[in-house]
């Protein structure tokens, strides 16, 4: 698959293992945006004359297509925003300030990415909601029931939202949702449902129908497309009814001096002009995944987790935050190499072209949770190779050895 990417023939001896920051992009995706620049380039809803209309009829096709891809019931049910941080500040803003009061709760969990915690910690800020953070519990796992004994003496009618990330980008453990709503829909039924699924619709398939949940976000960087576009899925019903975040251009139906009634569903979320190059990339990205297959991702990635886990098993002096077993867990591993600042084990790991991240990974109260200012992470997509994890763990080498000199 690797062959598909030309990052990796500009860098042949690039080892990438930072796909959960953002993947690299295989050239169908690349010739899209080229082709969409050289070919179809106009605005979008504005024009009357073809070549807006076929730009238009082209980025109306990829919303049916991503709507097809997670198992939507409707295509205006999906809006296209800059990436899942937007998407869940939408929500935030246009649902949650319209149908929230103070004391409200909001569940979150502390595995949660920044961008599932801070439009909370403003509306918490702004209205009085109050936040409750499921726990971490064995093997890394989220302990949801423990929502039971600490809401002691609280009112669990008083939960309104829960909003969870499907996959921690830290900690690799995806989260059984379907186990998961269907335990906070037992509480009630009107509780609200929000999912980042920003890690995992790049390597699993996603099924809003079979969720059953209310909002789904993710991002087209993290999946092969290109970066400054996501997607906000909603039910029609609850877009109907939210305000728009941004206002402006063509998200309206009538404008005078005193009044602006908004457009319907998904105009009315979309103002300004969209990233129209980068929605027909992500068209691309969803037939390149498409193409591949999530069967076979699935096994490729499969047999690079194993095979990770057991190297890790096998190292000393090196701390994985995340589960050693294979199952339930993306291919992102965190790790600590002894008391080795993870900013000198990723300069260390950079001098042989291997590219990790490090530091907080945007999820600070999980740091906290660790107990650690900080660690390294390496993650894997369906362009790696088992040879890249023999790399890293010959660049990990090399941070102990010149350690321990
Ligand atoms: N959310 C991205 C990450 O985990 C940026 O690195």
């Amino acid at each position: 698959m690797k062959q598909d990417f030309p990052i990796f023939k500009t860098y042949p001896d690039l080892i990438y293992l930072d796909s959960s920051a953002t993947s690299q992009k295989p050239q169908m995706v690349i010739n899209a945006v080229y082709n969409f620049y050289s070919k179809n380039n106009s605005n979008i809803h504005r024009g009357i004359y073809d070549l807006s209309q076929s730009a238009t009829d082209m980025f109306e096709t990829i919303r049916i297509k991503v709507s097809k891809f997670i198992n939507a019931k409707d295509a205006k049910e999906i809006i296209f925003t800059s990436g899942a941080t937007e998407a869940i500040n939408i929500v935030a803003n246009g649902w949650g300030k319209k149908n929230l009061v103070k004391n409200d709760f909001i569940i979150l969990s502390e595995m949660d990415h920044h961008s599932n915690i801070v439009p909370w910690i403003r509306l918490k800020k702004e209205i009085g909601v109050e936040l409750f953070f499921l726990p971490i519990g064995e093997d890394f796992k989220l302990d949801y029931k423990k929502i039971n004994s600490r809401f002691l003496g609280k009112d669990l009618k008083k939960i309104k939202l829960v909003s969870l990330t499907h996959a921690s980008n830290v900690l690799g453990t995806i989260n059984p949702l379907e186990e998961i709503i269907q335990f906070f829909k037992n509480i009630n039924p009107e509780i609200k449902i929000l999912i980042d699924a920003a890690q995992t619709v790049p390597h699993i398939p996603v099924d809003i129908q079979k969720l059953d949940c209310d909002f789904l976000v993710f991002s087209s960087h993290k999946m092969l497309g290109p970066s400054g576009v996501g997607v906000l899925y909603a039910r029609k019903e609850l877009l109907e009814n939210m305000e728009p975040f941004i206002v402006g251009s063509h998200m309206i139906k009538n404008v005078t001096k005193e009044d602006a009634v908004w457009a319907d569903i998904p105009d009315k979320f979309e103002a300004g002009t969209r990233n129209l190059e980068g929605v027909i990339g992500l068209g691309a990205a969803i037939g390149y995944l498409q193409k591949v297959g999530f069967e076979k991702i699935q096994t490729l990635e499969k047999e690079l987790i194993v095979y990770a886990l057991d190297m890790f098993e096998k190292q000393k002096d090196i701390t994985l935050f995340g589960s050693k077993k294979s199952e339930n867990r993306l291919g992102v591993f965190s790790f600590a190499v002894g008391k080795v600042h993870s900013h000198d084990v990723s300069e260390i790991l950079n001098r042989s072209h291997i590219a990790v991240r490090a530091g907080h990974h945007c999820a600070q109260p999980l740091m906290e949770v660790l107990k650690v200012s900080g660690i390294v992470r390496a993650s894997i997509y369906l362009y790696n190779t088992k040879e890249d994890i023999d790399r890293l763990f010959e660049g990990i080498h090399e941070v102990k050895k010149i350690f321990k000199g």
